[in-house]
């Protein structure tokens, strides 16, 4: 994609990389994830190199989705922390979903509904991984009923996890323009203006 000098860097190199790691280590988990699930997508083993190779891999990704998403987590708590005008922004969804997102309240660089998802993948992730790490007896041999649970707050970790990631790519692709700040990092001064004003005059020091 041509670069617009006048573009906003919303991104840098390092951001993305470590959001792609996490990313496509989030597609192959939830691809042998459901593979154990359920016997209905059990063929998708075969992208693993079969059923026990699923079963040795998983949570090696795991492992390597988690430490990434820490990296993330260091690099954006702090512009997700929820401030009053996002509270304002969430009691204004409803407008936004209706396509008036003309007199929703200024935000910052991630809006309200951006902040709520964030700590809702925090919670996610910390609930997988406890629960993963508890039914990996390649290492560790917990009493079988501690397995049992673990395997049942795996399942619901997982569950709301692709809820939530659907939910992200979704709002990625439905504003359009914001995909490419993932892939080339930057945004048109026309987007940041549009969806995240009180950035764009950060950014800019225009306050028009
Ligand atoms: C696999 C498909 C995915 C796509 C297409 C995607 C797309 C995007 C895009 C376009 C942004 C930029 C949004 C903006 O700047 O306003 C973004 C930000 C972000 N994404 Fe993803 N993403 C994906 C997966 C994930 C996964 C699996 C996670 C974590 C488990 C994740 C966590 C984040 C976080 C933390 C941000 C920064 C926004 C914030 O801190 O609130 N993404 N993503």
């Amino acid at each position: 994609m041509r670069r617009n000098p006048r573009d906003l860097q919303r991104y840098s190199a390092g951001e993305r990389a470590n959001h792609w790691v996490v990313g496509i280590c989030f597609i192959l988990l939830a691809l042998s994830g459901l593979a154990f699930f359920h016997p209905a997508f059990f063929p998708l083993t075969q992208l693993f190199g079969g059923g026990p190779w699923t079963r040795i891999l998983h949570p090696y990704i795991g492992v390597v989705m988690m430490l990434f998403f820490i990296m993330m987590f260091l690099r954006f708590w702090r512009l997700n922390v929820m401030e009053q005008r996002d509270v304002e922004w969430l009691k204004n969804v409803n407008k936004m979903i209706d396509g008036n997102d003309h007199d929703m309240p200024e935000q910052g660089k991630y809006n309200g509904g951006q902040k709520v998802l964030f700590w809702g993948l925090v919670v996610g992730m910390l609930a997988l991984t406890a629960s993963g790490v508890a039914m990996w007896r390649a290492w560790l041999h917990l009493p079988v009923d501690m397995v049992r649970v673990a395997s049942v707050v795996h399942a619901a970790a997982a569950v709301w996890m692709i809820g939530l990631i659907i939910m992200h790519v979704y709002a990625a692709i439905w504003t359009r323009g914001t995909i490419r700040a993932m892939l080339y990092g930057t945004v048109t001064r026309a987007w940041a203006k549009q969806h995240h004003r009180g950035w764009y005059r950060k950014m800019t020091g225009d306050n028009s």
